[in-house]
């Protein structure tokens, strides 16, 4: 065995795979006329904000954007970056071609799978999920996690934003009431277990922090070293 956590992923179980592409592009080719419409508030108020901190992060070089969506990271690629985006949604990804016009940002944007990206090993610099990783039941954050560690290249960097179930109890409610909207509008979980799997993946938090209070996890890692033996 390897000692790279990274490559020694074992066989993804295409069962869940299939059904959380199925749910992700059923949810998603229906809400992208009006995704960023129903997230423009939450944008001005606060995504933007922290888009700005955790891009802060980002190596110069090749940057891969994992679930691009509409494309909402955009504006905060470093200059002079080379940029690819990935989502399984062809309509969210038109959208995100519209904005990377409308920017002015020269982005390759491609219809693919996060759990069986098609690069090379260790070819990105920076890797960045931003709430995507909670559109992913518990049993494939392993594998997305270990599938990111793979593209990203030793001493690089995965940048992680996702909603977090807060321990305050009024916000508590506020996200179970919007639980089964979220479910069905955005395909997607308020407590994706990611935190959890870290270790396993092979992957050392630099930056593990809250926001929002406690409702939004921000994480910066790195894969941890690749030692071999001999
Ligand atoms: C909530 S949106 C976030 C979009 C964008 N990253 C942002 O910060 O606004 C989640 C995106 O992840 C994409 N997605 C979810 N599961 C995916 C998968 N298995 N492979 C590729 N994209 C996926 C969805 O299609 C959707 O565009």
């Amino acid at each position: 065995m390897s000692r790279n956590p990274a490559l020694d992923a074992r066989p993804l179980d295409a069962a869940l795979v299939e059904a959380q592409t199925r749910e992700v592009r059923r949810a998603y080719e229906r809400i992208a006329p009006v995704y960023d419409l129903l997230d423009a508030l939450y944008e001005r108020s606060w995504k933007r904000r922290l888009r700005a901190e955790l891009f802060a992060h980002a190596l110069p070089g090749k940057l891969l954007d994992v679930g691009v969506g509409t494309g909402c990271n955009m504006p905060f690629y470093p200059p002079n970056s080379e940029v690819v985006g990935i989502d399984a949604s062809p309509a969210m990804l038109a959208r995100a071609r519209a904005r990377a016009r409308r920017l002015g940002k020269k982005v390759q944007l491609l219809e693919m799978n996060l759990l069986e990206l098609a690069f090379p090993d260790g070819c990105f610099d920076t890797v960045v999920a931003t709430f995507v990783l909670l559109c992913l039941p518990d049993e494939l954050q392993l594998p997305a996690l270990r599938e990111l560690a793979r593209v990203t290249r030793p001493g690089g960097r995965i940048l992680l934003l996702d909603y977090h179930r807060s321990s305050r109890t009024l916000v508590r409610w506020w996200m179970r009431m919007l639980s089964a909207w979220l479910r069905w509008a955005f395909a997607a979980r308020f407590d994706p277990a990611t935190e959890r799997h870290l270790a396993e993946a092979g992957l050392e938090p630099l930056l593990r922090a809250h926001r929002m209070g406690d409702a939004v996890t921000m994480l910066v890692l790195t894969p941890a070293s690749r030692a071999r033996p001999g």
